[in-house]
């Protein structure tokens, strides 16, 4: 039998990936964020300088989105630590590394630029097909980890349900308030060590990108950010990280 898959959706800084990252820890599974592919291509693509927003540059991104090679790898801390005196450390959060043509990309793939044109990469139709070959092929095969057990796979993004695993044994759709959502990504980017020269710190502004992208998530043409019918929505305005990781640790224990 194939691994259990968990998809997870839900519109910009729900809290899909540290929830699926954690999910995925909690259950020993696979986790592979679908983002970080569409970030990849937009990073190229600017790095090249191809504006994303012209027309024209359409052949030019899609021909990127084919020729890249991306990778991702997941650090799960399995085995929470002891401390000398008996008492445990709560685990930490696992961290993806994402890899262009073997280069780590982490953190320039996360940049506001990014951010700013990565939703106008995603609605170019070819772009997509080339990365749901990629990320479909990454899901059968686990990413580069090498000693994945294969128990199963949670896999984040807009289109997880909908469009690249539609069987999937249980699909979730992550909602949440857009200014708790806001406040959260405020509060990751200074846990990361925000630069204000580079990042808007500002709780209104980031609200305002937000909305923004969910917007043209929802309403380009092809594979649109939406609800699967047979997805369970959770709203996370009011739980907490770890509620949320429990709720759906504990469904998929339900079904399999
Ligand atoms: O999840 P993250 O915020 O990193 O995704 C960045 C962007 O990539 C989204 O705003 C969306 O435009 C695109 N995306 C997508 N389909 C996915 C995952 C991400 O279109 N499965």
């Amino acid at each position: 039998t194939r691994p259990f898959q968990v998809a997870i959706d839900g519109p910009a800084a729900s809290g899909k990936s540290t929830t699926a990252k954690m999910v995925a820890q909690r259950l020993g599974f696979d986790y592979i964020d679908t983002g970080a592919f569409y970030r990849c291509v937009t990073y190229v693509a600017l790095s090249k300088g191809i504006d994303p927003l012209d027309p024209h540059s359409s052949k030019k991104i899609s021909a990127l989105a084919e020729q890249a090679e991306i990778g991702l790898q997941t650090i799960f801390s399995r085995e929470q630590d002891t401390m000398t005196n008996g008492s445990q450390k709560a685990a930490t959060l696992p961290t993806t590394r994402v890899f262009l043509d073997s280069t780590d990309v982490s953190s320039e793939i996360r940049t506001n630029r990014v951010s700013q044109y990565v939703s106008a990469v995603a609605a170019i139709g070819p772009v997509r097909e080339a990365i749901l070959q990629k990320v479909r092929k990454m899901g059968a095969t686990g990413d580069d980890q090498g000693s994945s057990s294969r128990l199963g796979l949670v896999m984040d993004g807009r289109d997880i349900g909908t469009v690249v695993l539609p069987q999937a044994d249980l699909k979730v759709f992550l909602v949440a308030d857009s200014r708790v959502r806001a406040e959260r990504r405020l509060q990751e980017l200074v846990r990361n060590g925000a630069d204000p020269t580079r990042d808007i710190l500002d709780a209104k502004a980031v609200q305002d990108d937000l909305e923004k992208r969910d917007e043209q998530d929802r309403t380009r043409k092809v594979s649109p950010l939406k609800k699967a019918i047979d997805a369970m929505e959770l709203d996370t305005s009011n739980l907490t990280l770890e509620g949320q990781v429990e709720v759906i640790v504990n469904e998929v224990n339900r079904r399999r």
